[in-house]
């Protein structure tokens, strides 16, 4: 018989963690089993809500920062820097019910079965939930993650506008979040965040857990293209200034950039809208998104560098206007060698196939990884799919996760 050692055998309460996810799925529900909760929405709101309780339920200490993010601290035997969990609760419009909800829910897993087993941490322990983690109703991503680090500017991000047409700060007090909370300020002793992998990687190698090693560069820039609406019957092809062909094409070449670079490199066309969007009227505007990503800066730079070629060169070949937003900009991160091999040797430890890998995903975690050992655990997604209703990752996998965080969290919180 080994030696019993009770903390690294205590375990997660999977049933109670699948009971919270269904129960924050059920606030913005839609068709098909997925959820809309866009940032600071109603039900963005009703979501926070129901998080808020729970994490007062479990005697946690809650507070709201200037950019609405949620921190729960869990006091530890000594008054010192805590060890930070968390994720996000906002979705995109089509989104699943594990993309953050999972990493949050997991951490509240957490403090619940430490309560239930009277243990008491060294370090305090912080669970947070950070503000407009997705990024599609306000960019750039990682909004909340990246004020409460200090990557991003308070003041500037408070004053951004959504799809929508409404300005973040007025939003975060419509819907009861706008915190006092000073922002960069709070540094945790270390940062773990549990997430699925939205991606086909540990399914397809029937892998339970990854250790996350970094995660991806990011780069959005919005496009907006004035050209000449006219009569699509009567304008010869030689004299139109068709913003509609022009977005396309700019799509068409965004795409051959990211297969012709191959490695990491991928490029997407998310959004593109056009005015009026009528059969018979060539397109006046275009409103377009790019989203580039790679593994490595330089490249990212050199895919950056390419589009914005040609996108000069085909705005004056079609005599159309283009102006240019950058919605979002990150540089590739690399998490903390040391909580990347934790991960991984908790995992081998608790029974699960383990490999590292780079998440292609954003993450609120980058935001913490320049100011602390940082890293991440991730969980199979069913088919690779995320940012769908369909996304979905089984009980037991998301039992894992969490076993793996609560033992990482036991770890460095020097139990
Ligand atoms: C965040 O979900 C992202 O776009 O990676
Ligand atoms: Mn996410
Ligand atoms: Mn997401």
């Amino acid at each position: 018989m080994p030696e019993v050692n009770t903390i690294s055998e205590l375990r997660i309460n999977g049933g109670r963690l699948c009971r919270r996810i269904e129960a924050l799925a059920a606030t913005g529900a839609i068709e098909g089993d997925g959820v809309c909760r866009l940032a600071l929405t109603d039900e963005d709101r009703k979501g926070r809500d129901l998080v808020c309780g729970w994490m007062k339920q479990l005697g946690m200490r809650v507070s709201v920062d200037r950019i609405g993010n949620v921190v729960g601290v869990r006091g530890g035997l000594e008054d010192v820097a805590p060890v930070m969990t968390g994720s996000h609760i906002d979705s995109v419009a089509t989104g699943g019910r594990y993309d953050g909800a999972l990493g949050v829910l997991a951490g509240l897993e957490v403090i619940a079965s430490l309560n239930d087993a009277g243990v008491n941490t060294r370090r305090p322990l912080a669970v947070a939930f950070f503000t407009n983690e997705e990024g599609v109703r306000f960019a750039p991503d990682m909004m909340g993650s990246g004020v409460h680090q200090g990557a991003l500017d308070l003041e500037e991000m408070l004053a951004s506008r959504s799809i929508d047409g409404k300005i973040l700060g007025e939003e975060l007090k419509r819907i009861g979040y706008a915190g006092a909370t000073g922002v960069n300020r709070f540094r945790a002793h270390c940062f773990i965040e549990l997430h699925v992998e939205q991606g086909p990687v540990l399914e397809r190698e029937a892998i339970g857990v990854a250790a996350v090693t970094g995660v991806q560069g990011i780069s959005w820039t919005e496009y907006r293209i004035d050209g000449t609406a006219n009569h699509a019957g009567t304008t010869p092809m030689h004299l139109r200034q068709d913003a509609g062909y022009v977005a396309a094409a700019i799509a068409v070449e965004a795409r051959r950039i990211a297969i012709e670079m191959g490695g990491s490199q991928v490029a997407t066309v998310g959004a593109v809208e056009l005015v009026p969007n009528l059969v018979n009227v060539i397109a006046g505007q275009a409103l377009m998104t790019v989203d580039l990503r790679n593994m490595e800066e330089a490249l990212l730079q050199g895919a950056e560098q390419r589009l914005a070629d040609f996108v000069n060169q085909i705005g004056a070949r079609e005599g159309v206007e283009i102006s240019q937003r950058k919605l979002a900009r990150f540089e590739p991160v690399a998490f903390d060698d040391a909580m990347v091999a934790l991960v991984e040797e908790i995992a081998t430890s608790l029974g699960f196939s383990c490999r590292r890998m780079p998440s292609g995903a954003g993450h609120d975690a980058q935001m913490f990884a320049p100011n602390c050992p940082t890293a991440m655990i991730f969980v199979p997604s069913k088919d690779g799919i995320s940012h769908n209703v369909a996304e979905y990752t089984a009980p037991q996998e998301l039992e894992a996760g969490a076993n793996v965080l609560l033992q990482v969290v036991l770890n460095k919180s020097d139990y």
